[in-house]
């Protein structure tokens, strides 16, 4: 089964509530809410607040946290409507296990997320206690960049260590996904793909989630 994650961050900004509306008719599983801080990448997105609204939407939320000292702020998210949190490795150093444990005792399906030159190693020890795991397929912080060819072996890799650890958490990319490059994220061992740019400048938002579901 192929999941679909539309990002808000390509959205019109003027109206968040139209933008979950479009994700939910188009059939997408789930709306991709990128949290930015402004220090664990320059830009500084949204927060809890605005979530607490869009939750009320009927979709998943899928809460991307890209931000320094993840811990603090889980509690918060997961009240406001998450539904996935997904932490960075880069951001969570020795406390990995914990902040993964905290997401799911607060009733969230746990994330935890690599850049493009962080090893997929790095998340070797905790393979078996996620429910997602996120490949970023662009060094994160802004939107339309286009997908780093080599992102995809680390699917491949990280595919191959979940098959010989015997468990089979979700594996979703983030970055430059659309009907070009789909295909091949799939082909590696994604099954959920985010898409932002691709999603919200589709003519025809349902034919584009379909066609990457039929792929
Ligand atoms: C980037 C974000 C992505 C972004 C993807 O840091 O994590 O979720 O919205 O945007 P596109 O699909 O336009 O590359
Ligand atoms: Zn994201």
């Amino acid at each position: 089964m192929i999941r679909v994650s539309p990002s808000l961050l390509a959205s019109n900004y003027l109206n968040f509530g139209d933008a979950a509306d479009k994700v939910i008719v188009s059939g997408a599983d789930a709306l991709h809410y990128d949290v930015m801080d402004g220090e664990f990448v320059p830009a500084i997105t949204f927060g809890q607040g605005l979530l607490g609204f869009l939750s009320k939407k009927p979709i998943d939320m899928d809460v991307h946290l890209m931000i320094v000292h993840p811990e603090k702020h889980i509690k918060e998210f997961a009240d406001a409507g998450a539904r996935y949190i997904t932490v960075h490795q880069e951001a969570t150093g020795f406390a990995t296990v914990d902040t993964l444990k905290l997401i799911k005792e607060c009733g969230c399906l746990a994330g935890i997320s690599v850049k493009p030159f962080t090893s997929v190693y790095a998340i070797e020890e905790v393979l078996d206690i996620v429910d997602l795991i996120l490949i970023m397929t662009v060094e994160p912080g802004k939107g339309g960049q286009k997908l780093i060819p080599f992102t995809l072996d680390k699917v491949r890799q990280i595919r191959e260590m979940c098959e010989k650890r015997g468990v089979s958490p979700i594996i979703e990319v983030d970055g430059g996904i659309n009907a070009q490059t789909a295909g091949a994220a799939m082909e590696a061992g994604a099954n959920m793909l985010v898409a932002g740019s691709a999603f919200f400048k589709a003519e025809d938002p349902k034919a584009f989630v379909d066609s990457l579901k039929r792929l």
